[in-house]
């Protein structure tokens, strides 16, 4: 799974990354692990340390993250994609800090692989879970998504003045398959990530029941 924020290099100094804190992604791969699950937790940098008997890997840009997914992807039977993964990087990242030397710069951004979309794309593709964040619209932008990076679930929490999860020790989910939607409520990202962890077991042998009749 993955966790966190992404960190995109500017200078050696300075970079674009955003406020994931990793609570949400750090209680999942502790919720996996209590389940039974042998639990690679690939995170962007966050001040949080690995749940107890979760193997953490240590990235901070998208393409380190995607280099650390596609090196465990052939031992994954289910792949959580919490990060969340900066979607554009600075074209340059450069190599002594940038002085301040004129009145306006422009900064050139390019697209970042999509992690999420290549797990599920893959020959040997995992039970794939996605996570969204929406401001708007969050039950239509997260169906579109579990169609668009042909997902079996996806978290979709809806930020607002009244619900921000980011950094917060609460968030309120709802699940989504193609074929249900269950809303967790709000409460607590540890007891969420349980019953999120709950319903992707559930759903992953079903799977696999109806692969193997
Ligand atoms: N994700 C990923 N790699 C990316 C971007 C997103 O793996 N480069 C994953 C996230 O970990 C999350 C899911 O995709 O599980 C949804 O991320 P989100 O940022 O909501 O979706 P985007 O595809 O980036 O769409 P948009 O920003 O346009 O809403």
């Amino acid at each position: 799974m993955t966790a966190g924020p992404t960190w995109e290099a500017l200078d050696p100094v300075r970079g674009l990354s955003n406020h994931s804190s990793g609570k949400m992604g750090y209680a999942v791969a502790a919720a996996a692990r209590k389940a039974g699950a042998d639990v690679d937790l690939i995170s962007g940098p966050t001040a949080l340390s690995a749940p107890s008997g979760v193997r953490l890997i240590a990235v901070r840009s998208a393409d380190e993250m995607m280099a650390a997914v596609q090196n465990g992807i052939d031992r994954c039977d289910i792949f959580i994609g919490v990060a969340a993964v900066a979607d554009y990087r600075p074209a340059h990242a450069e190599e002594s800090k940038i002085k301040k030397n004129d009145e306006r710069v422009t900064l050139e951004l390019v697209r970042n692989p999509d992690i999420l979309s290549w797990v599920s794309a893959h020959h040997k593709r995992p039970f794939t879970v996605g996570f969204a964040a929406e401001t708007n619209n969050p039950l239509e932008y997260a169906r579109a998504k579990l169609a668009s990076k042909n997902l079996d679930l996806i978290a979709v929490n809806h930020v607002s003045n009244q619900n921000n999860p980011f950094g917060s020790d609460q968030n309120q989910l709802v699940v989504i398959s193609a074929t249900d939607e269950s809303d967790l409520g709000r409460k607590s990202k540890t007891q969420l990530a349980a019953e999120l962890v709950g319903v992707i077991a559930r759903k992953f042998h079903e799977r696999h029941k109806t692969q193997n009749s």
